[in-house]
This record gives C-alpha cells, structure tokens and sequence, in this order.
C-alpha cells in the first residue's frame, strides 16, 4: 500500500525505460519512492491490462472499477483495487480519499454507441458524455490540487483514434472523444507552469475488448427504417480479419510511455491502425 507522501521527481533524461522497473527515461522516482497509477475502467480491456503493465514494472497500481472483482489481477503488496464510478461524484471523492497521494491517473474508463444520430436518444447521448467527458473532467479536478501543491504528476486520458478521421455512426460517440482532446490540450497549457503534465492515448480498433459489443449493444435496436440499409452497408464495410487492428497490449505500453516519458508527444497513437491513421 502506497503511504509515501515523498513524490517523484520527473527530469527530461536519456535514460532507456527499464522494462522491470519503475525507472524511465525522464521518470526519476525520488529515493526510496515507489510510484502510485490510478487508473479508471480495469474490469476490462486496456485498463485491466494497463495495470497489469504498471505491476510488471514495479508501480504501485490502483486499479479501480465499478464492481471490484479482485481475482482479475495477480495479488501482488503493490495492487489495490477500489470501488469508482467516474459518473458519481460521491464515489469519486470516496475513490481518492482511500487512494490517498498518487502520481499518475490514467482516464481509461468509457462507453462506445454505434448508431444513426437519429436513432439516439438525447438521455443516451447524456449518459455518453457523462462518462466519456464529463467523467474524465471530474476525475482530472479532483486529482489536481494534489499534482499542483507537489508541482509532479500527469493525467493520461484515453481518447479514440476516431477523433482523427470522421467515421458514421460514431458522432455522439466522437464528439465526446474529441471534447477530451480539446480539453486535455487546453488544461495542460494552464499547468505546466506547475510541472503538472497532460496527455492523450488514442486508440485503434481493438475487435478483443468487450467495448464493441457494449457500443452495438446501446443501437438499442433503433436504427430508423431511413438508415436501415445505410447501416447494413457500414457493417459489410467494416474491416475484415486481416486488416490493420489494435491490441489491448499496445494501449498498455501507449500509456506507459505516456506515464513515464516526459518528452512524450502529447498524442499517442496507439496500435497499428491508429498509427497509420495518425500518418
Ligand atoms: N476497444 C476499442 O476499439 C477502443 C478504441 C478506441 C478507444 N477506446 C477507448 O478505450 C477505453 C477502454 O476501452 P476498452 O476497449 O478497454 O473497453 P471495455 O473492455 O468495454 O472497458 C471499458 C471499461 O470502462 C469501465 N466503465 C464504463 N463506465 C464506467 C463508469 N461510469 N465508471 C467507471 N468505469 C466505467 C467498464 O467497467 P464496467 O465493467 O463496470 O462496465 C470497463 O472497465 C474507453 O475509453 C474507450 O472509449 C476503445
């Protein structure tokens, strides 16, 4: 369990990242001080594998879910596993006074929707942007005073490669990716002038995680008759097996360099499509 209150210090250096270790290149951890990750959303997918990573590598990992499952991960003395959900403002709170002092957030958690604009209903387009956008921004407020009074720590945020290309079928789901975006590199000007770094993870089309299945899940079945052959002609357009795809891994080591690297780029294209689509 993290109890230090003797933060890391992060210097622009040529250090190799050290795969076993919580050393990086311009990641100085101050002596005798382990760092802290939070990270949203590890039920599934990116978070959880993210974690995983961080572990490897020796961080203390706080991995937070909606419904704790505490055999997901390995037991390590590094790992503990918080109850969050990033729409709540109560279990926020809750979240980071158990948590206590921490280095790194990652704003992983989100929600797809894959529908016709005019197949979505405004209360799924709330429920979308209030965890998406609104849930990345609570979280962010709520870790800064701790980053500013320290003058270290960064915000990863997840975003989507689709913020790169318009897609259909994707606008509300886009726009609230994109809203992340625009805000990460605007908050980040107002603080670097503390140290506080920000950045941004933007992922490809990952078929392995169970988010494609909740994005067609919430089509609600409402595809209006108008669209129903529209939509019929994306889905015999979406890439087939041996196209260009995203592994969870490469969002984990994304997010890691995001984490560790102080020269990092502020976006992060992640996986072999959303590098390519990045150019
Ligand atoms: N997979 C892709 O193709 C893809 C591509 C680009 C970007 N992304 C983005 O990458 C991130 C992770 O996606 P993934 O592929 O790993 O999907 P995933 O397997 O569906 O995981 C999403 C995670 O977010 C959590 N979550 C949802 N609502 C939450 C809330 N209100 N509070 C806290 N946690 C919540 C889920 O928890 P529960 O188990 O409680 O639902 C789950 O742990 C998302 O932000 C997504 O938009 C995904």
């Amino acid at each position: 369990m993290s109890t230090s209150t003797a933060p890391h210090t992060m210097t622009a250096s040529n250090t190799t990242p050290a795969s076993a270790s919580a050393t990086s290149a311009g990641f100085t951890p101050a002596p005798g001080h382990t760092p802290t990750v939070l990270i949203t959303g590890c039920s599934s997918g990116f978070g959880l594998d993210a974690a995983r990573l961080f572990l490897d590598r020796g961080w203390q990992v706080i991995a937070t879910m909606r419904t704790p499952q505490p055999d997901l991960l390995p037991r390590s003395e590094r790992l503990r596993i918080l109850p969050l959900d990033v729409t709540r403002e109560d279990s926020i709170e809750a979240c980071l006074r158990e948590a206590g002092p921490i280095d790194a957030l990652v704003n992983n958690a989100g929600v797809g929707m894959l529908a016709p604009l005019e197949g979505t209903s405004l209360a799924a387009a709330r429920e979308l942007f209030q965890t998406n956008t609104l849930g990345t921004i609570a979280m962010t407020q709520a870790v800064l005073p701790q980053f500013r009074e320290r003058r270290a720590g960064v915000v990863v945020n997840v975003t989507s490669a689709v913020t790169l290309k318009p897609l259909p079928l994707l606008s509300v789901y886009t726009a609230s990716k994109v809203a992340v975006n625009a805000f990460t590199e605007s908050v980040a000007l107002e603080l670097a002038p503390f140290d506080v770094r920000m950045r941004l993870v933007l992922p490809g089309r990952a078929p392995t995680t169970r988010f494609g299945a909740n994005a067609q899940s919430r089509m609600g079945g409402s595809v209006p008759e108008a669209y129903a052959s529209f939509v019929q002609s994306v889905f015999a357009g979406v890439p087939g097996t041996k196209a260009l795809t995203t592994q969870s891994e490469d969002v984990a080591e994304a997010v890691w360099r995001a984490v560790t690297d102080v020269d990092a780029p502020m976006r992060i294209p992640a996986g072999a499509d959303a590098v390519a689509m990045a150019g």
